[in-house]
């Protein structure tokens, strides 16, 4: 790990509200529960069963309002990452990711770059639906975030597709402009990454259409290019 994707990685954390952090000796001294972790496993079997672990999950006040917690869905080997905000209406009651209204022009942008949604990892900062879909707020995010971290280290993408402000500015520590972070070449633990507007926010102000197919184009050049290096 390069040292700016470990510093990006710390700041993370610290956003997170996690403060310190020990080297290995001290964890096994540590009184925290372990995370469950199943390393043997193949990386559905491993994704699968967070997924189930995860189900009841009370950290956050999300919980409260939740039907189903919605893990994450797609290609365990995917090349592409795509994060969104956190579930809406649809995938509280479905669990999973970018099935409502959102999701059905989320599968089209993809497929209008050849990507079929399966061949993607789609997966939200947080798991349980903001009430009313207000975006998650930040113990919210912080109390989620571990769950985003193993996500990203089990399927370790080639490149990450961060939808919308909500997931930008929560991955990528920053409080830049939509219009600033789409311009910029970006990295989240030395992977690249690219920002787009939300589909939800797209079916609002149709006039971001245009430029969201011009992201959509720069990041299918590089998507395809590491594709066919896998
Ligand atoms: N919006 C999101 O950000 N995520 C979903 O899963 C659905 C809608």
């Amino acid at each position: 790990m390069s040292i700016r994707a470990l510093k990006q990685h710390l700041e993370l954390l610290q956003n997170c509200g996690i403060s310190q952090i020990y080297r290995s000796a001290d964890i096994s001294r540590a009184s925290a529960p372990p995370v469950p972790t199943v390393v043997s496993q193949n990386k559905a079997a491993q994704l699968a069963s967070l997924a189930e672990a995860y189900a009841a999950c009370t950290k956050c006040k999300l919980h409260e309002e939740r039907i189903k917690l919605v893990y994450g869905d797609g290609d365990p080997n995917a090349t592409v990452m795509v994060i969104g905000e956190g579930p809406g209406e649809q995938e509280n009651i479905q669990g999973r990711p970018f099935v409502g209204r959102a999701g059905q022009l989320l599968d089209k942008m993809l497929l209008a770059i050849h990507i079929p949604r399966e061949e993607a990892y789609i997966c939200n900062i947080v798991k349980c639906r903001p009430p009313g879909n207000r975006n998650p707020e930040a113990d919210e995010r912080s109390s989620c975030m571990p769950y985003l971290m193993e996500q990203i280290q089990i399927v370790q993408p080639k490149v990450f597709l961060l939808l919308g402000l909500v997931a930008a500015q929560t991955l990528l520590n920053t409080k830049e402009s939509m219009t600033v972070l789409r311009e910029q070449s970006l990295t989240l633990f030395d992977r690249p990454a690219y920002v787009t507007y939300h589909p939800s926010a797209l079916l609002r102000n149709p006039n971001w259409k245009r430029p969201a197919w011009e992201d959509l184009q720069r990041f299918q050049v590089h998507y395809e290019m590491l594709r066919n290096a896998r």
